[in-house]
């Protein structure tokens, strides 16, 4: 969560570090701030609580001249979303700015002391403590800002990404990480610094992305210089990146999830490409890994959210098809359960970010015990994909809407593949299910473009729904998982409540709740499970419930009992979630775009989950 953004070079900062935090708003959009320092060695500081929209506004009669600043759009942890506590955050004597992502676990202790030396604090927050512990050791001990830095970070106890300047060395960005992401821009006459790649697309695809405990020192007109906790030179390794400015545009659609829903034709496509071969899986991840893979006596799946869902999904998939037992935990639970792990397991870690703090957590503990772990991410080159000892990208590109969408698809298609995979390793999976598997993947992309046409019948049904208080999505097998991030998906963008739940368990609880005020999503294609929940949903419609089906197309059955049926193509079980999560997408879209919500930036919400 927060996102940062830096620039150092000839051209005028202001612009480029706004258009960054557009770029970087998912990340948290709680408040923004700028601090630049101009010509004069003067520091002008300006936040403004709300989005990075409001800041602007707030900026436009005021001296943004500079070409050294740094920027920041919060998600707010330590103190409300207010203009105080919004960053950069300010040392007592006026010199220093610092942009913080993050926690610090030991602020407390650190401010009390700073307070018993005299400091002033003007916020809540946890970051402007270590703005004044810079400022502090670089007083007290005659020193550098860099020795500062290193000192100052030394002390600290959590989780940062920061970037400080100061006007006495009005030629110097100084960046650090530990647990959180940050990525430098190499470009011919400045450097750039940001949270993740998209605000430096526009300006160059030279990065370096710093790793744990790394210093770097970007000086204007000099070459970037990193030091590692030894406080010995690091290797600057230059990575190009491989993204495009289109890919973070909307492209003509009203809302960023909108088109990602309707990307999922193109990514899935992406994510496929290359894997499937001759009806067999080629997935190098797993062929160059083949001994591990062959070996596990068990699978634990890591994730957190939507990933844990498609989690779940994987689970079933890989017991099914290569017979190795799966466990799917909650990142966040399982850090902290002292999880019984030997070298013979495979941790499987997934994330579309490839930042989330718990799922990093959960991979060194699994790395800790000796496990091998695999990665399942999206975007490269995040803090996951290289914590891990292997793994397989998704490939669906820069997810921007906060409700994940595009990235569950491509996770359990790449799921599907890996399953097969290690099936086809183990000698588990039959020709036929192979054959009949493979094809069926690479027919996803057409099929979902035939289930975009549901879009339309889908609005005209969300208007039903749209002063809807509660709602329970019911599924069963591969389509439990569904339920859940259906409910997901409407709750967190429409903040209407929702309960995903087993269809057959529906009778052990929740059926109490059904009257005619509450809509049951049930999704329900043809698979063996068919029979048992018809039953389902006749004791739903018993009690006056409405009915909205997700069913395979022809299925009289249920739509004589349904109120509404969706129907979407027929595809093996295995991978019906697939094409079931679109119409529950558009549902969720359709109903919050009706209610007035800001479907891309939820409130309280953030795309990046970088704090415990
Ligand atoms: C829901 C959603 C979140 C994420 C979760 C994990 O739509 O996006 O639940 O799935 O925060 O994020 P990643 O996958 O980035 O680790």
């Amino acid at each position: 969560m927060c996102g940062i953004v830096g620039y150092i070079g000839n051209a005028q900062c202001f612009p480029i570090l706004i258009k960054g935090l557009h770029r970087l708003e998912y990340r948290g959009y709680d408040s923004a701030g700028v601090a630049i320092l101009n010509d004069n060695n003067q520091l002008n500081i300006y936040k403004s609580r709300g989005k990075v929209e409001d800041l602007e506004h707030f900026c436009e009669s005021k001296d943004v001249e500079g070409t050294i600043g740094i920027a920041h759009t919060r998600w707010a942890t330590h103190g409300e979303p207010n203009d105080v506590n919004a960053h950069p955050h300010c040392s007592s004597h006026g010199d220093l700015a610092l942009v913080h992502n993050g926690t610090i676990e030991n602020y407390n202790v650190l401010k009390k002391a700073l307070i018993e030396h005299g400091c002033e604090f003007k916020s809540e927050t946890d970051t402007e403590v270590l703005v004044q512990l810079i400022e502090y050791i670089k007083e007290n001990n005659k020193c550098t800002l860099i020795e500062a830095v290193t000192e100052a970070l030394e002390q600290v106890v959590g989780a940062y990404a920061i970037a400080v300047i100061d006007r006495n060395t009005p030629d110097t960005i100084i960046a650090a990480r530990k647990s959180s992401p940050l990525v430098i821009g190499i470009g011919d006459d400045a450097t750039y610094l940001a949270s993740d790649a998209t605000p430096i697309i526009d300006y160059t695809d030279k990065v370096v992305y710093l790793n744990d405990d790394e210093i770097a020192i970007i000086k204007k007109g000099e070459p970037l210089q990193v030091i590692n906790a030894d406080k010995e030179p690091s290797n600057i390794d230059i990575k190009t990146l491989k993204l495009s400015v289109s890919q973070l545009e909307k492209g003509g659609y009203p809302h960023f999830m909108l088109k990602e829903i309707y990307e999922q034709v193109m990514t899935l496509e992406d994510c496929i490409r290359g894997r499937v071969y001759n009806n067999s899986i080629v997935l190098s991840g797993v062929n160059e890994n083949s001994e591990a893979f062959k070996s596990a006596h068990r699978i634990i799946i890591v994730a957190c959210g939507t990933s844990w869902h498609a989690g779940l999904i994987g689970k079933r998939l890989i017991q099914d098809i290569a017979r190795v037992p799966v466990e799917v935990e909650y990142a966040s639970e399982f850090r902290y359960s002292n999880p019984v792990i030997t070298p013979n397991d495979i941790v499987i870690a997934i994330s579309q970010s490839g930042e989330t703090a718990d799922t990093l957590a959960a991979i060194s503990l699994a790395k800790e015990k000796g496990a091998f772990v695999y990665g399942v991410c999206n975007v490269v080159g995040s803090s996951i994909a290289r914590a891990t000892d292997s793994g397989t990208y998704i490939h669906v590109g820069p997810e921007i809407g906060v409700a994940s969408t595009k990235a569950f698809t491509g996770q359990v298609t790449v799921l599907a593949m890996l399953a097969l995979a290690i099936g086809q390793l183990r000698g588990t999976v039959s020709t036929d299910t192979l054959v009949r598997t493979t094809s069926a993947i690479e027919m996803l992309p057409a099929l979902i473009k035939e289930t975009l046409k549901l879009d339309k019948d889908i609005e005209k049904l969300s208007r039903t729904y749209t002063y809807v208080h509660n709602f329970l999505y019911l599924g069963r097998g591969y389509n439990f998982p569904s339920a859940l991030e259906g409910a997901l998906k409407l709750k967190e963008i429409s903040y209407i409540h929702a309960e995903g739940y087993p269809a057959a368990e529906m009778k052990h609880g929740p059926i109490a709740l059904i009257d005619h005020e509450l809509p049951t999503v049930v999704i329900a294609p043809m698979d063996d499970l068919h029979d048992k929940i018809i039953s389902n949903i006749r004791q739903v419609k018993a009690r006056g419930g409405s009915v909205i089906a997700i069913v395979n197309k022809g299925d009289k059955t249920i739509k004589s009992i349904a109120d509404f049926t969706l129907e979407i193509p027929a595809v093996p079980e295995c991978l019906s979630p697939i094409i079931a999560s679109i119409p529950l997408q558009l549902l969720a879209y359709h109903i919050a775009v009706k209610k007035g919500c800001n479907v891309d930036m939820p409130r309280n919400l953030a795309k990046s989950v970088t704090v415990e």
